[in-house]
């Protein structure tokens, strides 16, 4: 049956008062750019009015700043899930103008099949190719679109010309069975493929909206000095893991995640003489990969979203026969697979607030209160992983708070998952070690050296027990924070002993 063409303002007066709508996307990656945007102008027409007009925002993980900002902008999100890093969506739902509700990635697709959020109304997808037999090929980033696509009762296409359709054949596309029929994923591999590379839909729901939208490239700031020391440790730390064969010599694959550091580090492990040619099994791929793989180093790539600058995106459009043949993108149930990242062995690196002194990591919440991003992929790779690492700067603000404190404000992966932390100082090791010798090897190779005597201190307030936490006193770092602005002026004289 022939496609049906429409603007982008027709699609968004599709979308009405209270719809639930899935976005396609993975980071800015695969996320629509034209249809949101009218959407949100349509909220303000609607509220102009004094007509009520919110939607549930349903993605993959955080969108560009066409579906999260422009929709934030308009006050026109009723709900959101799972994860989100606009500047105007974080104020929104630290402000409580919308419910927001973070939980790992791996889960939202099965979630919503289980109906745990109700219906999606309308799924909105960006895609390079669309059949009139119903095939829809993604873009660069992928998420949660096979589920939406097919649970929606309407699929708006933003068709992007400016995204090569060659990309055909990078995707790898399944939707698991629920429970009780759900069967093992036959992926024993980085590389294995066990899907197709599109999406099938039923074309009576398809609306095509034709668009020549650009990109909105990720801006990756150049590794500096600490990040590049923080790449540095983690590379000596690998080399040394397969010298005690702990790691085989081909070693094992990488997961990196997202931000500066996780590029730094992957950008150190390639200049590294003991790292040998590795693969990568990860949510974002980001510029780093890109660029290893053309230098030989990083030999495939598994992920759920290309997320690159502009520069390295046209880089990989101008060379796609040699990189299609090197990456493949799943989607975020495949992706981020627990059962998937236990068999592969992944080495899963990702970036926290605050590590607190017995091994637990806030990876989300500013002071234990303000979200920052979300919980991501993090949980999804970090309970599952063959080795669980954890990178953060010793200290944040310009030395006035220390990432390593007593006690994380917030707690998002616990002590009995956090296998390894790693700062521009050094590598804590907290494999097999009990709580007193864990917070010993975090002050001594990992906390900022002007912050190791307090928190030596707070460990020798002789509190009993196998965890020497005193409740009192944690919360000293940071009372001391808010009155004097600097956690270096902890006085925990002031708090009566546990
Ligand atoms: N206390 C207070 N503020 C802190 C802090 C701390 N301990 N640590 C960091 N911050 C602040 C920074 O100062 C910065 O503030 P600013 O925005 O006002 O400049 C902000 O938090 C972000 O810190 P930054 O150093 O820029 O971090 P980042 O971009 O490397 O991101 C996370 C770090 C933890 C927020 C990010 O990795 C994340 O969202 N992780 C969770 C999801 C995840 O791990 N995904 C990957 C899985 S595959």
């Amino acid at each position: 049956m022939a496609l049906q063409f429409i603007s982008a303002e027709e699609a968004a007066s599709l979308v009405k008062n209270n719809d639930n709508v899935g976005f396609s996307g993975f980071t800015h990656a695969g996320s629509p750019k034209v249809v949101p945007v009218e959407i949100a102008k349509r909220a303000e027409a609607e509220h102009a009015k004094g007509n009520p007009f919110k939607i549930g925002v349903f993605t993959g993980a955080s969108t560009g700043d066409s579906i999260d900002g422009a929709l934030a902008r308009a006050k026109a999100i009723k709900f959101r899930t799972p994860y989100q890093t606009n500047p105007y969506t974080r104020e929104a739902l630290n402000n409580g103008e919308f419910d927001f509700f973070d939980l790992h990635l791996s889960q939202l697709a099965q979630e919503i099949r289980y109906g745990f959020y109700g219906k999606i109304n309308v799924a909105v997808v960006e895609a390079c190719e669309v059949t009139e037999s119903g095939e829809i090929v993604p873009t660069t980033g992928m998420g949660i679109m096979p589920t939406i696509c097919r649970v929606a009762d309407l699929v708006i296409v933003e068709l992007n010309k400016k995204i090569p359709r060659e990309l055909r054949g990078i995707h790898d596309i399944i939707e698991l069975q629920d429970p009780p029929k759900r069967r093992e994923i036959p992926i024993y591999e980085v590389q294995n493929r066990v899907g197709l590379p599109y999406v099938k839909v039923d074309p009576k729901k398809i609306r095509v909206v034709e668009t020549e939208q650009d990109g909105e490239g990720s801006d990756f700031t150049p590794v500096d000095e600490l990040t590049t020391r923080i790449g540095q440790n983690v590379a000596d730390f690998f080399v040394g893991e397969i010298k005690a064969k702990r790691i085989p010599p081909h070693f094992l694959p990488i997961q990196s995640g997202v931000g500066n550091i996780a590029n730094a580090v992957l950008s150190a492990m390639g200049g590294h003489p003991g790292i040998p040619c590795f693969e990568v099994y990860t949510e974002v791929i980001q510029d780093a990969v890109i660029d290893m793989m053309q230098k030989g180093n990083i030999s495939f790539a598994s992920g759920c979203s290309l997320t690159l600058s502009n520069e390295v995106f046209q880089n990989l459009y101008d060379n796609l026969d040699f990189f299609k043949k090197r990456l493949v993108l799943r989607t975020s149930e495949i992706s981020n697979n627990p059962g998937i990242v236990r068999r592969l062995g992944i080495l899963s690196l990702n970036t926290a607030i605050e590590v607190d002194l017995f091994g637990s990591v806030n990876s989300t919440h500013v002071n234990g209160t303000k979200m920052m991003n979300g919980i991501g992929g993090s949980g999804d790779f970090t309970r599952n992983a063959y080795l669980s690492i954890f990178l953060t700067p010793s200290t944040a603000k310009n030395g006035a708070i220390s990432c390593i404190v007593p006690k994380v404000t917030h707690e998002d992966h616990t002590e009995h998952s956090v296998k390894i932390v790693v700062t521009e100082y050094g590598v804590a090791d907290l494999r097999g070690k009990d709580p007193r010798s864990r917070a010993a090897e975090l002050i001594e190779k990992c906390a900022h050296p002007d912050y190791r005597p307090l928190l030596r201190e707070y460990l020798d307030r002789g509190v009993k027990g196998h965890i020497p936490q005193d409740f009192y006193a944690c919360f000293a770092f940071h009372h001391a924070l808010k009155e004097t602005g600097s956690m270096l002026n902890t006085d925990f004289s002031k708090y009566p002993r546990m």
